[in-house]
Formats: C-alpha cells, structure tokens, sequence
C-alpha cells in the first residue's frame, strides 16, 4: 500500500487501480471490474444499473441483501425485494418460479434480477452446489432476468469446492465481491461485469460519492490479498470445523459440526440468550455476534490461528 504508484482514479489514472481491476474481471471471467468501497456498495450498485425504479428482485429470505443493507434497494434505486423462503438458503427454479411477475401484468413490478448469496452468510457458510448454480443460472437467462452474484465470500466456496472462482462466476451478469473480512484487505469490494455494465455502475459510483482520488493505496491492498490471501482459507474452513466439533461435545451448546462448510458456525445455547453468550465470552476476550433469531455466529479468518480456536474452545467451556 506504502510504495503503490497512484493518480486519480477519478479519471480512471490510478494505474495501481486500473491494473487491480483488469486482474480481478481476469480472476472472475468478466470483461471488466471495478472497485468498490463495500460489499453493500457492489451490491447496491449492481442492482441499480441492471435496472430502472419500480422494478423487483428476488432473493433469498435470509439473504444480506434483504437482511442487512438497511432497505437501501427501495431509496437508492426505487426497487421493491421479492424474499423467497427456502430450507437451505439454495434458491431453484422451483422455488423462483412462483416469484416471477407475469409479463402482461402491467399493475406488478417487473421482475429484474435475480440475486444469489454464496458463501450464504446466515446460513452457516453455505456453498452453492455447482450443478445448481449452473441450473439456476440457465433459468434466469430462459426468463430473461439479470443473474447477480452477493459472492462477498465467493472466495471460500472456491476454496471449498477445489475450482477457481470463474467457474462460480460464470453462469452470472454481475458479480460482487470481498476484499475485507478473511481476505484481510483493509477496506474494499469489486464488482465484475460486462464492460458495458461496469461502464455505468462507475457513473454510479460516482453518483454515490463513491468516486475517490489516490484509490490506488487501497487497490494495492485489494491486489494483494487476491494474490495471497485466497488459498490459505482452506486454514480457516478447518480451523471453523475443529471450533464446531468442540461445540458440538459441550452439553450446554447445539450445533451440527457437518453444517459448517466453510467458514461460518451458528450454534445455541440451550439456555442462555445469544446477548449472554456474547457478552460473557467478549469479557472474557472472544467476541461473536448475533446470528439468525436465537443463535451466536463464529467466523474463523486469517487473524485467528489453531491456537486462537483452542483458546475460544476454553472460554466456551466455562459459559
Ligand atoms: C454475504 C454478504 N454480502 C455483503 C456484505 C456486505 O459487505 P460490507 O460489510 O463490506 O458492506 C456482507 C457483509 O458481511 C456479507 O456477509
């Protein structure tokens, strides 16, 4: 970050930034990327360039998009969410189909995008099932609905599944994705698309106040976690499951330890509320948040080593 040569990216010269996104559209299968400042920002930004207010997307009940980016298809775009329950977190064309607006029904939104999470973050880490993703990806293109990927985690499914992360990315129109959490980048997103699409979602961009001087301090960080940082995940999802087994022994706590794929655990506790949990461990120097109603969410990343889960183990003992 210290020695990145940078210019303003504001007119596209920080060649530290433009070098960054060609390498990552490169990673992704895409004509062309572009940083963003958060995974809400990619999100938000690719929702609003594949479509115009008055318009819907679909997503999953559980997912960030609906859960967490504070209402912001509705302001910032003029969309309305269409939330699909589903066990798993693993949206099919089955479970689509009944979301899907009729065309002729010119009193409904239209129906635009359809929105994926993977690694799904409230659903323990899960991770798209190739033939699924490819399948759904193929049911979208057939209705004609943009195909966006919340891949904030798309890195750990990669890992997961043994494939480069463009064969996840390939059946998509947009992609969003994390350089922060456990990649270890300090701040920053990228969203990937065609060059037409990222042409526009950098008016956007721009639009939001998210246009930016000197971005190539924080591209180079972006840089370097995408060349260093991705393969070592591998640590972090075994690390997660040594944590969910331990869980799994204590008799005060519930967990299935053969949910936990990646990086993410859920468990309860049979008796005290998630806040307890959370505020006895934090005094005690491990720190969880709240997941899905009623149960504390782990995340293992690259600043928490074997040692770090056997120390957590003890603290979890004497709650
Ligand atoms: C699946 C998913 N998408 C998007 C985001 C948003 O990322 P950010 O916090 O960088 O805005 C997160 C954050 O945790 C996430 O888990």
């Amino acid at each position: 970050m210290y020695e990145a040569e940078v210019g303003d990216d504001v007119f596209n010269e920080d060649p530290t930034v433009n070098e960054f996104q060609e390498f990552a559209a490169d990673m992704l299968g895409f004509e062309a990327a572009l940083f963003v400042l958060s995974g809400v920002m990619g999100n938000q930004l690719c929702l609003k360039t594949h479509t115009q207010p008055h318009d819907e997307v679909i997503c999953d009940a559980e997912s960030h998009i609906f859960y967490y980016e504070s209402g912001s298809p509705a302001v910032l775009s003029g969309l309305q969410l269409f939330p699909v329950f589903t066990p798993d977190g693993i949206l099919t064309p089955e479970s689509v189909t009944p979301a899907i607006r009729p065309i002729e029904a010119y009193y409904m939104p239209r129906t635009k995008v359809l929105a994926v999470e993977n690694t799904h973050n409230r659903r323990m880490g899960k991770v798209y099932p190739l033939e699924k993703l490819d399948k759904l990806g193929d049911f979208a293109k057939e209705k004609g609905i943009k195909f966006h990927l919340d891949g904030a985690r798309v890195w750990n499914a990669a890992v997961k599944l043994g494939v480069e992360p463009k064969t996840i990315t390939s059946k998509f129109d947009s992609v969003s994705c994390c350089l922060s959490k456990g990649l270890g980048a300090p701040i920053g997103s990228v969203i990937a698309g065609s060059k037409d699409f990222i042409k526009e979602a950098f008016r956007f961009r721009k639009a939001w106040g998210g246009g930016t001087r000197q971005l190539g301090i924080l591209a180079a960080a972006g840089m370097y976690a995408l060349k260093n940082n991705i393969s070592r995940l591998a640590d972090d999802h075994s690390n997660a499951s040594m944590l969910a087994e331990e869980i799994a022994n204590m008799p005060q706590f519930e967990i299935n330890p053969a949910q936990v794929e990646t990086n993410i655990l859920i468990f309860k506790h049979n008796k005290k509320s998630p806040a307890e949990v959370i505020s006895e461990c934090e005094s005690k120097g491990l720190r969880f948040s709240p997941g899905p109603i009623g149960t504390v969410r782990a995340i293992t990343h690259l600043d928490v080593d074997k040692n770090d889960v056997i120390e957590a183990v003890k603290i979890l003992k004497g709650i």
